[in-house]
């Protein structure tokens, strides 16, 4: 298979909602989705990257924009002979190189009308055309995308909370699906470029921190019968 597929060495032993030891330094990969390419989302995504960098971690950051010309079409018609999809886009190389071998990924998008942006989207379904059973490969893709620390960021004009509820679900979703951990989510309101800057919960600055702890920080899913000592902190 193409592309740098390793993930880093201590990424097999650390069970994705475990805390890996603060000297390890993981792979990330950030997706800015909107197609304002320095709106709010993305100055957001900008945070969150400062925090990983200055945590010494490894991150790639790709605008969704420059990575997808179109949907997920029907594979059956749309497959090259060998299984790859025959979209002549860089899907390809940002899922080989950067998705898969990460250990942990943040999307960042704007709320569009309660959901993710179209891109966003897209970036997920055509991850298809590469874990179906139909592409020879698929088991080696599937073993890629499972385990990763899943965080996402949010821009939105409205300020209540469950304006960003649908998307915060299908992230959570995502990661139990496959078999990740959802860090968290930091949400910034704000509507013209750079309005989340203003915003007084001072959303850039939690991302920054949300990205410096975005691979030590403790998150749960717990189960009725998960052994646990009661206290979560310290
Ligand atoms: C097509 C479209 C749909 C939107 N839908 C919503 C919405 O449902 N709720 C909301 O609060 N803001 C909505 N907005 C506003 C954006 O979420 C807001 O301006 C956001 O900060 C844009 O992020 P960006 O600068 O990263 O593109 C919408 C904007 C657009 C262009």
């Amino acid at each position: 298979m193409e592309g740098n597929f390793s993930r880093s060495p201590v990424a097999d032993h650390i069970a994705p909602h475990k805390n890996p030891a603060q000297n390890y330094f993981m792979k990330a990969l950030i997706l800015s989705s909107s197609p304002r390419k320095n709106g709010n989302s993305a100055l957001l995504a900008g945070a969150v990257r400062d925090g990983l960098a200055a945590a010494g971690h490894e991150v790639a950051f790709v605008y969704a924009e420059e990575v997808l010309s179109s949907f997920l079409r029907d594979c059956r018609q749309c497959r090259k002979p060998g299984g790859e999809c025959a979209i002549e886009d860089n899907f390809r190389r940002t899922f080989f190189d950067h998705f898969l071998p990460a250990d942990g990924f943040i999307a960042a998008t704007p709320v569009y009308w309660y959901g993710v942006s179209a891109q966003l989207k897209a970036f997920f379904d055509r991850s298809f055309c590469y874990y179906a059973a139909s592409y020879p490969r698929s088991a080696e893709v599937i073993d890629g995308m499972k385990g990763k620390r899943i965080g996402l960021v949010v821009s939105s004009e409205e300020t209540f909370p469950m304006v960003s509820g649908g998307i915060v679900s299908q992230m959570q979703e995502y990661a139990r699906y496959t078999r990740g951990a959802f860090v968290g989510v930091v949400h910034g309101i704000g509507n013209a470029r750079g309005d989340v800057a203003k915003d007084p919960n001072d959303p850039l600055g939690q991302a920054r921190r949300f990205g410096e702890t975005f691979f030590t920080r403790h998150t749960s899913d717990y189960q009725i019968d998960t052994p646990r000592n009661g206290r979560v902190w310290g």
